[in-house]
């Protein structure tokens, strides 16, 4: 069976690489025509580990408009834009499908989307059968999970039942089928509720520091509680999914989104309390890690990018991380860095695991990502 996935990002190119590894013909569609050349020259995800060699064994055709085929995987962005949902790529994703898929074409929308978004294309587009299989993926890990974590698909029986079925072809873990609008909400509500237990647990950090306890002793008694969950504080929340999802429920239902508001808020505020803990120390400062989290090159909406470029608008700051880093930022080698008066751990790559030890005596050595040796 002929398969066209659209949008070949974080999301969109290891599910392909998948698809195409599992036996299916897989057209990749993709607008910027820079990806298409690194997908075509086998350039394409290099951060991902194991893609480039996935990639390297399977045929994927690339384009840039959709192609009749039996099943389309619709992996585009679905960004915030001032708290409210921006599904203009998807929109447009629909109605280039719609122009080229033969009637009764499956559409399976990957991408995270407020709830009642499956309906509102099913009814723009009523030609085609659609249903809604949000992506659970973590950037860095990205082939295991999409090959073992649980799915859920939500659509009309019969169009979900083809749905998990092309699912079970890549995917060994469990693929439950409900309607569109719970599978929706299902992954929203995912995201959010890890927001909210981030936001208690930052507040938590920030209790701790106002009445002088040490955070790391204070939260390995409260873990001994035995029903008491706490995450680990951190810099803030990043990447596409924790600071953008929660937002589409508080956009549609405001009045009963301010626990959800308040996690947003609290999270977001964090960068600015590491900014201020980092200040304090005179000197040059060192940054270890940019991505928004450990393991990866995704640098969107990280908050450790945030604290590097709010530091360097006053002081001399040498970054590094070894996924990449930003040409508005001066970075420097893992040595320069760690040779710095003031050396900050923001992100827990594995590539830093050993390397306190490495710090010049006398420099400050600031573990905001927590767990440094
Ligand atoms: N990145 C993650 O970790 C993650 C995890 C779970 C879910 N999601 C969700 O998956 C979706 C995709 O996220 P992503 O991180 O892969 O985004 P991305 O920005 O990495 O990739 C989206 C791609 O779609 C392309 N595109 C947009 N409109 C197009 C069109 N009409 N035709 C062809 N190509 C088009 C873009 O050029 C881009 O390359 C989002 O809804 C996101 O919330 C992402």
């Amino acid at each position: 069976m002929s398969l066209v996935v659209v949008g070949l990002g974080r999301v969109g190119l290891p599910t392909a690489a998948l698809l195409a590894s599992a036996g299916h013909r897989v057209i990749g569609v993709e607008r910027d025509p820079a990806l298409r050349e690194a997908v075509l020259g086998r350039t394409a995800g290099a951060a991902e580990p194991g893609l480039r060699e996935l990639l390297d064994g399977v045929a994927i055709e690339v384009v840039e408009r959709p192609v009749p085929a039996g099943v389309y995987v619709l992996c585009v962005g679905t960004p915030v834009r001032d708290g409210a949902a921006d599904l203009g790529d998807l929109f447009a994703a629909a109605s280039e499908v719609d122009r080229f898929a033969p009637e009764g074409a499956l559409v399976i929308v990957e991408s995270t989307v407020p709830v009642g978004t499956t309906d509102l294309l099913a009814g723009k587009h009523p030609r085609l059968a659609w249903v809604v299989a949000p992506e659970r993926v973590l950037p860095g890990d990205a082939l295991r999970e999409i090959a073992s974590n649980d799915r859920v698909v939500g659509g009309p029986p019969e169009a979900a039942a083809r749905a998990a079925r092309l699912l079970r072809s890549i995917c060994s873990g469990r693929v439950e089928v409900v309607d569109a609008r719970t599978a929706e909400l299902a992954k929203l509500v995912e995201n959010a509720s890890r927001d909210v237990e981030l936001a208690f647990a930052n507040t938590v950090a920030a209790l701790a520091e106002s009445f002088g306890v040490a955070l790391p002793q204070l939260l390995e008694v409260v873990r001994r509680h035995p029903r008491v969950r706490l995450l680990q504080p951190g810099i803030g929340v990043g990447g596409h999914c924790l600071p953008v999802d929660p937002w589409f429920l508080i956009e549609a239902r405001p009045d009963l989104a301010d626990l959800l508001r308040a996690a947003r808020s609290i999270n977001d505020a964090v960068p600015a309390t590491w900014v201020e803990r980092i200040a304090r120390h005179p000197g040059t400062i060192g940054l270890l890690g940019l991505s928004y989290k450990p393991d990866t090159d995704d640098r969107r909406a990280s908050p450790a990018l945030s604290i590097a470029r709010t530091l360097a608008e006053t002081r001399d700051v040498l970054v590094h991380d070894p996924h990449g880093t930003e040409a508005d930022l001066r970075s420097g080698s893992l040595d320069e860095v760690l040779a710095r008066d003031v050396v900050v751990h923001l992100v827990a790559h594995r590539a830093y695991r050993g390397l306190r030890a490495r710090v010049r005596r006398g420099a400050v050595v600031v573990d905001a990502a927590g767990g440094w040796t």
